[in-house]
């Protein structure tokens, strides 16, 4: 199946000159959200013992796979709603700096973390997940995205660990 073709883009939001790839037209297909999911549970074959997913969508995407491959869910939370205690890791926008939380007993030292997202765009939140597992003495096995917005080369930043993608859009 073509799943690019099942995002949906929404051009010039939320600004002029951005593309949003909209995933709701591939979630709602069962037969394409199937695929998404069972493509991403493959991926990976080393073992894994949680996946760790960030709000919003990425809650979508990863308690999917986190179902699919066996393996229990760590939620990663925007700032203020996580109830017990929590560490958080800073990322930069274009303008600013935002935030994630995870719950500090979520992760024990050497457990195998697989972190998995809607997308990947500049790798800001990526990065911010990966310092956030490693603080708690987590195992980065990879990175798993369902789409990858290849131009803006989150890669770089996120050098030395293993990052996989099942669509990559180029070149707009
Ligand atoms: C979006 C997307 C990724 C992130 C990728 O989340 O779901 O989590 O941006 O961008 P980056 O690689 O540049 O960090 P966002 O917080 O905008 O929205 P959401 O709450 O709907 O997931
Ligand atoms: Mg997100």
């Amino acid at each position: 199946m073509d799943l690019a073709s099942k995002i949906r883009p929404i051009y010039d939001y939320p600004i002029d000159g951005i593309i949003f790839r909209d995933i709701t037209t591939l979630l709602k297909d069962k037969a394409a959200f199937k695929e998404a999911i069972d493509k991403m549970a493959e991926a990976f074959y080393e073992e894994v013992d949680l996946i760790v997913g960030v709000e919003a969508r990425g809650f979508i995407i990863g308690s999917a796979v986190a179902y699919a491959m066996g393996c229990g869910f760590v939620p990663v939370r925007k700032p203020g709603k996580l109830p017990s205690e929590k560490i958080s890791s800073e990322y930069k926008l274009e303008y600013g700096t935002d935030s994630v939380e995870m719950h500090r007993d979520a992760i024990e030292k050497g457990q195998r973390v697989l972190i998995v997202d809607d997308l990947l765009a500049t790798g800001g939140t990526a990065g911010a997940v990966v310092n956030l597992v490693e603080e708690l003495g987590g195992e980065v096995v990879g990175l798993n995205f369902l789409i990858e917005l290849v131009d803006l080369n989150a890669r770089e930043k996120l050098k030395g660990y293993n990052v996989k993608s099942v669509i990559k859009f180029k070149g707009d």
